[in-house]
């Protein structure tokens, strides 16, 4: 597949800290706010994207086979890189170990049934800007990395929609890569710091 290639480009502002927390919990405070505010372009939606997927808290909803992961990150006011936005809505989708998404479609939840929707999901951050989510490790389809599909949303911020990029360190976009942590059970994505910006 190669979703992305198929739709331009959508440049957005921010953005994910440059450099990585090392383990999950470490937000900007640990980081200058310069370092936190360095710019990162967003990434395309892709034609998956499905609006109002419910809220879950486990995206591999029917149990598919594969590696378990458990996502987790934080969401920050890119104006006051100290303050977390709580209530942010995150809005995930991913393929499963085999590359396919659940459905290959785009639309709204209420155009499909049920039953077709998996490894999508809605994320609501905690009063904190945390937020957390078990799924499955993607599969990578060429050329591309795993990767997995945000949409960031809340009230008074510009929307952000950008994709993270999982073990794998492509040299032209080292600041939306990052490790997951195998030594974890399960095995933990610790997403960058997600900086969105107001209105
Ligand atoms: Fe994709």
């Amino acid at each position: 597949m190669t979703d992305e290639s198929r739709n331009p480009a959508r440049r957005r502002f921010l953005t994910f800290a440059a450099s990585l927390p090392a383990a999950f919990g470490l937000g900007a405070g640990s980081a200058s706010a310069e370092q936190a505010m360095i710019p990162t372009a967003g990434d395309m939606e892709g034609p998956f994207y499905i609006s109002n997927v419910p809220v879950v808290t486990n995206m591999n909803r029917f149990g598919k086979k594969g590696e378990v992961m458990r996502i987790a990150g934080r969401v920050m006011n890119a104006a006051s890189p100290e303050t977390p936005v709580a209530g942010a809505k995150l809005e995930l989708w991913q393929t499963d170990g085999s590359g396919r998404y659940y459905p290959e479609a785009k639309g709204d939840y209420s155009d499909f049934r049920d039953a077709e929707m998996d490894l999508r999901g809605t994320i609501i951050a905690d009063a904190n800007g945390y937020f957390e989510v078990l799924s499955l490790f993607p599969r990578e389809y060429w050329p591309r990395p795993p990767h997995i599909h945000y949409r960031i949303s809340a009230d008074g911020f510009r929307t952000l929609i950008t994709q993270h990029y999982l073990d794998t360190r492509p040299r032209d976009r080292p600041h939306r890569t990052a490790n997951v942590l195998r030594d974890q059970t399960p095995a933990l994505f610790p997403a960058p710091t997600i900086y969105i910006e107001p209105v």
